[in-house]
């Protein structure tokens, strides 16, 4: 991040424009929405110029600039047609700390103004760092329609109870739960329909009946799919937005920890450094602490928290010690990995039925009911089977699947560096070894992974 985004208090800002041509006018109209006082200074000025002159919304100046126009100045906006004598300007501001902007001059700018969503008292500020002006005209558009100019009757209505709920909540954390509950419900739906007394009612009757908070907190057990962000659905974001404690494990990439709310607490229970898991029980007790605690526990878990995710195991400690919980579905590693490589699990001229497995190694030996998984017109996906290729290969073959049975492992699916191999029952252990797969692997195997020649659709996939 280049530019650090700010909002100045403009009480007693004082702010001077170089140039009175049209270019300096819009920005003394952008500054006169605010409290800042604004100075103008040019031999000549443009009629709009002239006006707010004239009307005393700023002071205008005219006669050439000289240096100590910028005397007890924060900010300076030079809009002059002399390059020279911009840089001059520039140079002058930054050799006495003073905010500079020459305009349409990025290397002259020591701040830059940014694309405004005004719904005072609401403001949303964008920038692209000046390097992509229609992509942030285009975002800017999509907000404008997307949030509605009612919301600043919204802003005001937080502003005038803002102290009351101040008072009536001792901790940070109940006042977040409150004011989150009120902009969720019908207090704010009234406010956008322009019903103030109505909402003030409600919102006085709210007040009154959380008197008697009870404080607890609740588990959300969220499944954050198999890695890109996009995959993520509206509920689990939902949710991350509204965390205290966010506990999660190896598998949840870093670009969907990003999206978490940025004061929540992280806590990592995946395999450390030291190669270390938090082990289960431990971890089904945190959760629980920490929701007796009062705070809202999102469990992020790599794809679907049902499927081989231990998710089961975490909500029942939660039921036996009363604490409330959700769970919220996630793309599981198969279907992710599936669709990023073009293999459809299922299709009616190869496979009628999907198997998922695990092939988790355990003293050399993989206990799964292998006559089942070795029939033809199925797809049998394993995960966590990587280190244990060997041994499935094998006893698939030995329950009768030919050698030439297709197979695909996907490394790291749905992201950026998804490798992808294909080959056979036979020959897949030292393709899988040239091309150095890591975990998380998935396997896939069935006929379906000879349609990957066709489907195949993400670039990125080697
Ligand atoms: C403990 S299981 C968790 C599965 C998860 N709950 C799900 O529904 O996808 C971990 C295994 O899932 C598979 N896996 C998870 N994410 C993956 C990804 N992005 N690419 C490939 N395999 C993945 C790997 O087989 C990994 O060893």
């Amino acid at each position: 991040m280049q530019y650090f985004p700010i909002f100045v208090d403009t009480k007693e800002l004082h702010c001077l424009i170089v140039g009175a041509g049209e270019v300096a006018a819009r920005k003394a109209e952008l500054l006169l929405k605010t409290s800042a006082t604004v100075t103008l200074v040019a031999p000549w000025a443009c009629d709009t110029i002239l006006r707010l002159a004239a009307e005393e919304k700023v002071i205008l100046v005219t006669r050439d600039y000289q240096p100590n126009d910028l005397q007890a100045k924060r900010l300076v906006f030079v809009a002059t047609n002399d390059s020279l004598l911009n840089a001059q300007i520039h140079q002058q501001a930054k050799a006495l700390n003073i905010l500079v902007n020459v305009v349409d001059n990025t290397p002259l700018c020591e701040f830059i103004t940014p694309s405004i969503v005004d719904r005072s008292p609401i403001i949303i500020a964008m920038s692209s760092g000046g390097v992509a002006p229609v992509l942030l005209r285009y975002l800017r558009q999509k907000l404008e329609s997307v949030i509605p100019q009612k919301v600043s009757l919204l802003g005001q209505f937080s502003e005038k109870f803002r102290e009351t709920v101040k008072a009536r909540f001792n901790s940070v954390t109940k006042r977040r739960y409150f004011w989150e509950d009120v902009l969720d419900g019908d207090v704010a739906e009234q406010v956008l329909q322009g019903n103030q007394s109505k909402a003030e009612q409600m919102m006085h009757h709210k007040l009154a009946l959380d008197e008697h908070d009870s404080g607890k907190g609740e588990v959300y057990l969220v499944g954050a799919g198999p890695g890109d962000p996009d995959l993520l659905t509206f509920r689990a974001l939902r949710l991350m937005q509204k965390a205290d404690v966010v506990v999660y494990d190896r598998l949840v990439s870093k670009e969907i920890l990003e999206l978490v709310r940025r004061d929540a607490e992280k806590i990592y229970v995946g395999k450390a450094r030291s190669l270390h898991t938090v082990p289960q029980d431990e971890i089904n007790q945190l959760l629980a602490d920490l929701a007796l605690a009062g705070n809202r526990v999102v469990r992020l878990k790599g794809g679907d928290p049902f499927i081989f995710g231990r998710g089961g195991e975490e909500i029942e400690t939660l039921v036996e010690k009363g604490v409330s919980f959700q769970v919220v579905p996630g793309i599981t590693a198969a279907s992710g990995a599936a669709s990023y490589a073009g293999i459809p699990l299922t299709h009616r001229d190869h496979a009628k039925s999907v198997v998922f497995a695990t092939g988790h190694l355990r003293d050399n030996s993989i206990d799964l009911n292998w006559p089942m998984l070795a029939q033809p017109e199925q797809t049998t996906v394993f995960y966590m089977g990587l280190t244990g290729l060997p041994v499935i290969c094998q006893k698939l073959i030995e329950h009768g699947l030919p050698q030439t049975t297709e197979i695909a492992l996907i490394q790291s699916a749905t992201l950026p560096n998804q490798k992808v191999v294909t080959g056979n029952l036979s020959n897949i252990q030292q393709k899988v070894a040239e091309a150095g797969i890591q975990p998380p692997a998935l396997i896939i195997v069935g006929s379906v992974v000879s349609l990957r020649d066709k489907l195949n659709w993400f670039k990125q996939s080697a």
